[in-house]
């Protein structure tokens, strides 16, 4: 496998050095900067998760948000007992108000949301052109099940190579939302500590995506990897993708046209519970079923949350 060189590969060698990578940044969020950059969505759940979005004012009310110094919070509930006929538990959906084509953003997390029932996503899209205007998924997962899987949603008619420089391990390769069950095409991660309980165990990490009009790729570093850039780790308001080494994800273009099939994204963070694929992917190993124990066991969600140290977005 490791020495099948392919054509992308070959075509990256050559091409490489002539690549500018360097990027500026144009938008630094840290701690109570997030409320500005960001729109709360007090919106139903497409994915019929057993949630309910708050808008920004009971967020903060009820602290499911809080941002002080290098800290911003998103929580889900973990005080209430639900009604089975009510809604959903109480959980945060925020949309990044600026839109990006080419761009780096560096997202800096302490902590991400776990538990049984748990279905956390960072990730970019255009909602009012999906998915024509394609998906990026950074980090999600569901019920504390490692890996974390990184992702493409599109439009029919763009595929990925399986052999391709990267370290984490390809899944499907057409990322036509209309077939596969929308499961899209994929790069699983080969570390433990890429998410939930083995993420936070680690303190954490850096998720990294770039994306130019011939790629997008995506890093992973957890807390302590020796291998994390110092321009990610420092915050530098400078960052040159070149010396980055290989990616976690690379998606090129190679049989998917990056600036036919993606448009300007948002930057989405969401929690919700249970739905399309939590629910349907509940494993044996938690409590009852996913939506009893989202209503009946609030304190099992005392660490459903997000704990972002920044995020930077460089252009
Ligand atoms: C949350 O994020 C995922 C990202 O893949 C998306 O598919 C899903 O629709 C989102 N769910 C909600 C409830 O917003
Ligand atoms: C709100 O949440 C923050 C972060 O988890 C915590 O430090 C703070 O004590 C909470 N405030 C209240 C009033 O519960
Ligand atoms: C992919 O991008 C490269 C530049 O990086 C370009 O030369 C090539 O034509 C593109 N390939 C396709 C199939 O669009």
């Amino acid at each position: 496998m490791k020495s099948y060189i392919s054509p992308v590969l070959t075509v990256l060698l050559l091409a490489g050095p002539a690549l500018a990578a360097s990027y500026q940044v144009s938008d630094s969020i840290v701690g109570p900067a997030f409320y500005d950059a960001f729109d709360f969505q007090a919106m139903a759940d497409p994915t019929h998760g057993r949630v309910n979005y708050v808008d920004g004012s009971t967020a903060q009310n009820q602290n499911l948000t809080y941002a002080a110094g290098d800290t911003f919070i998103l929580r889900a509930d973990f005080t209430k007992t639900l009604d089975p006929a009510g809604p959903g538990r109480d959980s945060v959906r925020v949309k990044s108000r600026k839109a990006y084509t080419t761009h780096v953003a560096v997202f800096d997390v302490r902590h991400m949301p776990q538990g049984c029932g748990t279905w956390p996503a960072v990730w970019t899209t255009n909602e009012a052109s999906w998915p024509n205007g394609g998906e990026i998924d950074i980090l999600e997962g569901i019920n504390d099940l490692t890996p974390n899987s990184l992702t493409l949603h599109t439009s029919p008619g763009c595929t990925m190579p399986a052999w391709r420089p990267e370290t984490g391990t390809a899944t499907q390769l057409d990322c036509n939302s209309a077939v596969n069950g929308n499961t899209g095409c994929g790069v699983m991660l080969n570390a433990e500590q890429s998410y939930g309980p083995g993420f936070n165990a680690a303190g954490g990490g850096w998720y990294a995506m770039e994306r130019t009009p011939t790629f997008i790729k995506i890093w992973f570093w957890s807390r302590n990897d020796q291998s994390v850039p110092a321009d990610v780790r420092n915050g530098n308001d400078n960052v040159n993708t070149d010396s980055w080494g290989t990616p976690s994800a690379l998606f090129p273009n190679d049989s998917c046209d990056i600036q036919q099939h993606f448009n300007d994204h948002n930057i989405i963070i969401n929690l919700t519970f249970c739905g399309d694929w939590a629910g349907s992917a509940y494993p044996p190993s938690c409590p009852s079923n996913c939506v009893d124990h989202v209503n009946n066991n609030p304190a099992d969600f005392e660490n459903a949350f997000f704990d972002f140290a920044s995020l930077r977005v460089y252009e």
